[in-house]
């Protein structure tokens, strides 16, 4: 080699890691330089499209899943984030688990989870039972209906917070589910705002060993026919 290039070697090699060093600090909104991308599969992969049958792997001339699909099922027991399974049956044997299980609601009665709880009941409730719970919803009035729960001698003044949450998880008879429409902590701070609505109409607070037992009355027992 030259003397002269010898003497060039070392501020070569210098710039040359100086350009692969600053390779990656180009501008973030544009791809970065490719490296080698004969050997990119990562940069080329192909896609496979959700509901086209599984690709073929190249090397064993099978389909990349087993059954041939893209979309797996999920595995089973699998439940959708943040929801929560309820376990009790839709009967009044259900209704009386409930009970149990949650004399109170395990959600504290807060300012601010009763001001959402108010929100709850003026948003679902109201239409039939009526903003103080009275039962003359708008909707109650037409189809005949009148079921108070704001008075110290509605049956939800009697019953456990578990019962009341079970009634808005499953409805009964006439009242529709709520489960699909709020969320289960929101369906205990609608309760939070019902016990202040009765409380407020007169009702003592709810005593907790008779509402551990207290049952609906023989007519609205009777499981709807569906
Ligand atoms: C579409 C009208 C409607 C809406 C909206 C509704 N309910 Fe009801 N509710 C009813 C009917 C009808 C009954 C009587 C059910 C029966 O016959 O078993 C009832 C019964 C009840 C009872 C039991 C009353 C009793 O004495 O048996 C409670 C408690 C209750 N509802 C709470 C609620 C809460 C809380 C909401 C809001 C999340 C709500 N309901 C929304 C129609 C409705």
């Amino acid at each position: 080699m030259h003397k002269a290039m010898k003497g060039l070697r070392f501020p070569l090699l210098a710039l040359g890691a100086l350009l692969v060093t600053s390779a990656g600090c180009t501008v973030e909104r544009e791809p970065n330089m490719e490296f080698a991308p004969w050997i990119n599969h990562m940069m080329f992969s192909s896609a496979a499209e959700s509901f086209a049958p599984s690709p073929v792997n190249a090397k064993t001339g099978k389909p990349v899943f087993a059954n041939g699909r893209v979309n797996q099922l999920p595995p089973a027991g699998t439940i959708p984030r943040d929801f929560v399974p309820l376990h009790f049956s839709n009967d009044e044997a259900g209704r009386l688990a409930a009970a149990a299980a949650f004399p109170k609601a395990p959600v504290e009665a807060s300012p601010e989870n009763l001001a959402r709880g108010a929100w709850g009941f003026a948003t679902f409730c109201v239409p039939c039972h009526a903003a103080d719970g009275s039962g003359a919803g708008l909707v109650a009035k037409k189809a005949g209906w009148n079921f108070p729960i704001g008075y110290t001698d509605s049956n939800a003044g009697k019953w456990a917070d578990g019962y009341l949450f079970h009634l808005v998880s499953y409805g009964r008879n006439n009242m529709p589910s709520y489960a699909s429409q709020i969320n289960q902590l929101d369906r205990w701070k609608i309760i939070l705002h019902l016990r202040a609505l009765q409380q407020q109409n007169g009702a003592a607070p709810v005593d907790p060993a008779a509402a551990a037992t207290a049952t609906a009355p023989a007519a609205a027992a009777t499981p709807a026919a569906k």
